[in-house]
């Protein structure tokens, strides 16, 4: 059985991908800090897949205590590296935290790869490498733009660390770059999901949250785009599909599939939905209202964007296939799961 290291296993993505993992048959390790997680989601995991993932309470700063979990672990046949911190307006705040969490958790696994003889590692980039894009949908080839916050920059310098590693080193490493638009949703059985901290930054999570009760009203942040409707484009894609991608990629890498030691992937459902076709198609999926109100533009927000998929649909043979109206539904039954299983916290 193939082992792999999940790095911010515990997270939101990294949690549905540590069970679709364990659901093709890959045994799982799990290192995380627990510093934008619970250990909880545990439980979740071994309810749904029957399996309860290893897990290593690290932190991927701590160099030494990796070197010795990969010492005892023994024959890891490749990582996925999530553990990142990943609040924009945070970044703004505490630039040097996220530079120093971001890239020295990379660098300290890409080091520590050869030295335990791991060749393969799947990185979480995201589509704010790209700004806002010339041309829509967005392909891998468009140009990267200069970052809007510290956190954007730190999975530019990320995939750019990757690349001059791997491409020092070929005989070394394979690396696949997972770019994600805007995951959203829960896994189906409402057993795990996104677990904000605090007040929500993204969308869903505050949609969810309103339709609850737990905020009065969600904000919508401007009217007066270049839109249909004037509120900004995304493209959402739910959290399952986007897990079973990175296994997709991992098989790639292990069965020697690779045209080049370094690939990049668009994650999205190239479809783009503005912010008030969320909301109503929340409503009307989940019957629920989510009062909202408009307010002015938020800082850095990114006009529209949406994927151009191509290259993971016929490269990897991978393609988004929840629905909207699934990918809705998933996050309203795991908030309501929250609310019988945890205290409101506001
Ligand atoms: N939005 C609201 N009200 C809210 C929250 C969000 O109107 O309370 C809007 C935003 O203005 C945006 C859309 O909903 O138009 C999506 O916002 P999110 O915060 O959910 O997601 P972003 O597209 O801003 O963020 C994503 C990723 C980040 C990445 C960023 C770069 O979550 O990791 O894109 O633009 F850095």
């Amino acid at each position: 059985m193939s082992k792999i290291l999940v790095t911010g296993g515990a997270g939101y993505i990294g949690s549905h991908t540590v069970v679709e993992l364990q659901n093709e048959g890959f045994e799982v390790i799990i290192v995380d800090n627990l510093s934008n997680s619970k250990i909880e989601v545990l439980n979740g995991i071994e309810k749904i897949t029957g399996v309860r993932p290893a897990f290593e309470n690290i932190d991927c700063l701590d160099y030494m205590n990796l070197d010795r979990m990969f010492e005892t672990r023994g024959n890891i046949d490749g990582i996925i590296h999530f553990a990142a911190y990943k609040a924009v307006g945070e970044s703004v705040e505490k630039p040097l935290m996220y530079y120093r969490n971001n890239l020295v958790s990379l660098i300290n696994l890409l080091q520590l790869m050869p030295i335990h003889k791991i060749k393969n590692i799947v990185f979480s980039s995201s589509c704010t490498v790209y700004g806002q894009p010339d041309q829509l949908p967005v392909t891998e080839n468009a140009p990267i733009k200069p970052a809007l916050s510290p956190y954007g920059n730190t999975k530019q310098i990320c995939e750019e660390i990757i690349r001059d590693t791997a491409h020092a080193a070929p005989e070394t490493y394979q690396a696949i770059l997972l770019r994600y638009f805007n995951p959203i949703g829960a896994h189906p059985t409402a057993l795990i999901g996104e677990l904000p901290n605090g007040v929500p930054n993204n969308l869903l999570p505050f949609v969810a949250q309103t339709a609850i009760g737990i905020r009065p009203e969600l904000k919508v942040f401007g009217n007066d785009y270049n839109t249909p409707d004037g509120s900004c484009i995304r493209d959402y894609i739910n959290v399952v599909d986007l897990a079973r991608a990175h296994v997709v990629a991992l098989k790639r890498m292990m069965n020697n599939k690779m045209t080049e030691n370094i690939e990049t992937f668009n994650l999205g459902t190239g479809r783009g939905l503005s912010v008030l076709e969320i909301i109503n198609d929340f409503e009307r999926v989940n019957d629920v209202k989510v009062p909202y109100q408009i307010v002015g533009r938020r800082e850095g927000d990114i006009e529209k964007v949406w994927a151009d998929a191509t290259l993971a649909n016929e490269v990897l043979g991978w393609q988004a296939k929840e629905t909207i109206d699934d990918t809705l539904g998933s996050a309203w039954a795991w908030e309501k799961h929250l609310a019988e299983t945890e205290p409101k916290s506001v």
